[in-house]
């Protein structure tokens, strides 16, 4: 655990990948909030510390969320939802403008590999989350704060945690991360700053 970040909160918790960087967090040793919709959807063994239940649209919810906290992970995203939206860039907004009013300089960030290909290469019906992305990218790199950018490639859901995975940046190669890798690699960012203002690909090697 970082000396200087002790105290985290995740959007996000709920989804495929945030369901697993959680306990990942909390095992680290962190002190884990977590803003959700509807707490139901966490396990009911969770070991979050504070349940904050909100939307990231509403900006108090964001700014209530954010009360005690010394670094933040995004995992915002649509599930099976492919149509237009700007929920992950109005939401980085107010979690940006909340992290500014209190002080906050980190921000670990989860967006997809499509932001560093040609926009032309991106299939089509990927297109309106890959905006959102962007508009997400976008918002954290004028931010001014401490982000880590991740773009990974699928988010394997069958795959499992090895920790051995590889980090690149700015440069694509391998297939698919594991969303126990990923979160781990969440986690692993908190106390780093290698990574900083920074847009990394990661991959793994599952057999
Ligand atoms: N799947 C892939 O292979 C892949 C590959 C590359 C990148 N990505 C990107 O990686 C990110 C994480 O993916 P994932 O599949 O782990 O996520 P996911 O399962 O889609 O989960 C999304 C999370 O965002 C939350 N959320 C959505 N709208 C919200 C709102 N208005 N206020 C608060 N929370 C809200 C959801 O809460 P609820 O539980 O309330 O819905 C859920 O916890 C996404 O941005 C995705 O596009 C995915």
């Amino acid at each position: 655990m970082s000396a200087s970040v002790k105290n985290v909160v995740i959007f996000g918790a709920t989804g495929m990948t945030g369901l697993v960087t959680l306990p990942q967090a909390v095992a680290a040793g962190y002190n884990v909030t977590v803003l959700v919709r509807d707490p139901a959807k966490l396990p009911s063994d969770h070991k979050a510390s504070r349940v904050v239940v909100g939307d990231v649209l509403n900006k108090q919810d964001v700014k209530n969320a954010m009360e005690g906290q010394d670094a933040v992970i995004i995992i915002l995203g649509t599930r099976n939802d492919l149509s237009p939206t700007t929920m992950m860039t109005e939401g980085t907004k107010n979690i940006v403008e909340a992290m500014k009013e209190r002080g906050i300089r980190k921000v670990v960030a989860c967006m997809s590999v499509f932001l560093l290909w040609d926009r032309s290469m991106v299939p089509p019906r990927m297109i309106p989350v890959t905006e959102d992305h962007d508009g997400m990218y976008q918002v954290l790199k004028s931010s001014g704060l401490d982000y880590v950018a991740v773009m990974p490639p699928h988010i394997a859901d069958n795959f499992p945690l090895t920790e051995k995975y590889t980090v690149l940046e700015n440069v694509t190669r391998g297939k698919a991360i594991s969303k126990y890798d990923l979160g781990h690699f969440f986690v692993r960012c908190l106390s780093s700053d290698e990574w900083n203002h920074k847009a990394v690909w990661l991959y793994g090697e599952y057999s």
